[in-house]
């Protein structure tokens, strides 16, 4: 089973206050939740494997330590694209694909169209993103789709979950790491977390 991963350093959730809150405007949303994406990327990518390099200082020879591997964002569109500024600023050279989603309102199951990866990432660190992880149904359609690469190592990213999510995405995908910053009390008949932050594609692009 997958194993979750709330963080709750008072930074984050400080950040969260401000993200959940209505009256935020769509600026200091976005900063908000780029801001996060940043701060949860170091938690994330805390094991990943890395390997010594030898670099010359001005002064003199030495060993240094590099990322073994590629990492790749995988924003599920719209929403994810939300975290990705903040998680490249802290990994420059991860590479990114795209997997868009929208969902249906009345099944609320995810309808795909379109996925782009970049090439040979078998062995990358890929993180899924989306902030919010609610029934669970895009997330898993999205971490299917990115299985289709070979890719191994795969971590959903979000900031809010709730129960039935994280249920539904550890039984799909026992080997995926859940790394989030709340789990809500639960999710409404329209889909959304409660108490949650509303619809985060509309906070974070004003289209509402
Ligand atoms: N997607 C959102 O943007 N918000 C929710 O509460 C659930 C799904």
């Amino acid at each position: 089973m997958g194993k979750v991963t709330v963080f709750n350093h008072p930074l984050i959730q400080h950040k969260l206050a401000i993200v959940r809150d209505k009256y935020t405007n769509t600026k200091t949303f976005r900063e908000n939740v780029n801001e996060i994406g940043s701060l949860v990327t170091y938690e994330i990518t805390r094991d990943l494997e890395t390997k010594e390099i030898e670099v010359e200082t001005p002064i003199s020879k030495t060993k240094a330590i590099v990322l073994a591997k590629d990492v790749v964002i995988v924003p599920i569109l719209r929403a994810g694209l939300g975290m990705v500024d903040g998680i490249q600023n802290v990994i420059p050279t991860a590479k990114i694909g795209h997997v868009g989603m929208y969902r249906d309102e009345e099944t609320l199951k995810p309808i795909m169209y379109y996925a782009k990866f970049p090439k040979e990432i078998t062995d990358a660190t890929v993180l899924a993103v989306d902030p919010m992880l609610a029934t669970g149904n895009s997330a898993i359609a999205a971490i299917n789709e990115i299985k289709k690469t070979g890719a191994k190592d795969i971590r959903f990213v979000g900031l809010v979950g709730c129960p039935e999510g994280i249920e539904a995405l550890q039984k799909a995908h026992k080997d995926v790491d859940i790394y989030i910053i709340s789990i809500d009390e639960k999710l409404n008949e329209k889909g959304y977390i409660v108490p949650g932050l509303g619809d985060c594609g509309d906070r974070l692009f004003g289209t509402k």
